[in-house]
């Protein structure tokens, strides 16, 4: 009688068709890893709230980064923890600093390793936010030259790319013209375009020591209700001369990966942030979800949604992850 005429569990039936009709893939090639860097020799410290996570020191993170490009993983960013914290961040720039370092003994020990630095305040200043402070005000403009300087002290390390995620208004240009006044025309930037005020963060700054001491991020990040506000944040983020452009969080922000990438076609990247890892991670240590399903599902949805990479602290998973199952 040919009803139904259509099947659609026809090309269901086989893992050959499967493969062959896969509309979207995950790739090791999609993948950035994280990596905290703090000062000292020989550190390997485990984040309690990021299993599996662990704070470096410039030669560790080195011996990481090694492991990193022999897992075939293009691209780590760093986070750097610094000893000293002062009310305008100012280690942040120094040559000598935590990143600065590591940036240096990763480049000594990889061949091809993508390093991207993470551009902001908040991980070196006593008051924990990602821009200058006068009372209970984050001041965006005074805020731009030091962010600046943070970005090009980077580059003169050896960072590949650079990745401002202060939400500052204005902070694309004034890094575009640092590089490009010192020569550095061709270093991209990678800009937290999109990036929400959110509390899946949490972990995060326990990782890298840099919460908030008073108030919270709300007068700079986005707002969790707004979806046109992330267009407009991205095309002027494009305008100004970013390269890639971040949405973050990841898992609750799908709507805007794929807002983003209808409008603009540019390449983008999501931050899987540290929340959606230990919330799956916790899940996961009490039998309750299957880490490495709900991980691939999460990240095969950024995917689907549009996005180009991916931060995640699942990346060396992933890639083991991935030589296993092909
Ligand atoms: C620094 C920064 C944060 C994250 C990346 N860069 C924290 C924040 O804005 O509070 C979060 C990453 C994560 O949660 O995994 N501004």
């Amino acid at each position: 009688m040919g009803f139904p005429k259509h099947r659609l569990r026809r090309l269901r039936a086989t893992e050959g068709f499967r493969r062959m009709v896969r509309e979207t893939a995950l790739s090791v090639d999609d993948v950035i890893m994280p990596l905290f860097v703090r000062s000292g020799k020989g550190v390997r410290r485990p984040i309690s709230s990021l299993p599996g996570i662990h704070q470096f020191s410039p030669d560790t993170a080195a011996t990481e980064a090694v492991e990193i490009e022999q897992l075939g993983i293009p691209a780590t960013i760093l986070f750097g923890i610094p000893d000293q914290k002062n009310s305008k961040g100012t280690s942040g720039w120094d040559p000598n600093g935590v990143v600065q370092s590591a940036i240096r003994k990763i480049k000594e020990k990889t061949s091809n390793l993508v390093v991207i630095t993470d551009v902001c305040l908040c991980e070196y200043t006593d008051h924990g936010h990602c821009g200058v402070v006068d009372g209970d005000t984050i001041l965006n403009d005074p805020t731009l030259d030091l962010l600046a300087k943070m970005a090009l002290s980077h580059v003169e390390a050896g960072a590949d790319m650079v990745a401002p995620s202060d939400m500052m208004d204005g902070r694309v240009a004034a890094i575009r013209k640092a590089l490009d006044d010192s020569g550095y025309s061709d270093i991209p930037i990678l800009s937290y375009a999109a990036k929400y005020a959110s509390v899946f963060y949490g972990p995060f700054r326990d990782a890298a020591e840099s919460p908030p001491q008073f108030g919270d991020r709300s007068t700079y990040q986005m707002d969790a209700a707004n979806g046109n506000e992330a267009l407009r944040e991205v095309a002027l983020d494009l305008e100004e001369g970013a390269d890639i452009v971040m949405v973050k969080p990841g898992i609750s922000y799908l709507d805007i990966i794929w807002r983003v990438k209808q409008r603009f076609g540019c390449p983008v990247a999501t931050y899987n942030v540290s929340g959606e890892y230990a919330m799956v991670k916790a899940a996961a240590e009490r039998g309750w979800i299957d880490e490495r399903g709900v991980a691939l599902e999460m990240l095969i949805s950024m995917k689907r949604a549009g996005t180009d990479l991916i931060l995640t602290y699942w990346s060396k998973d992933v890639a083991r992850w991935l030589s296993e199952s092909s």
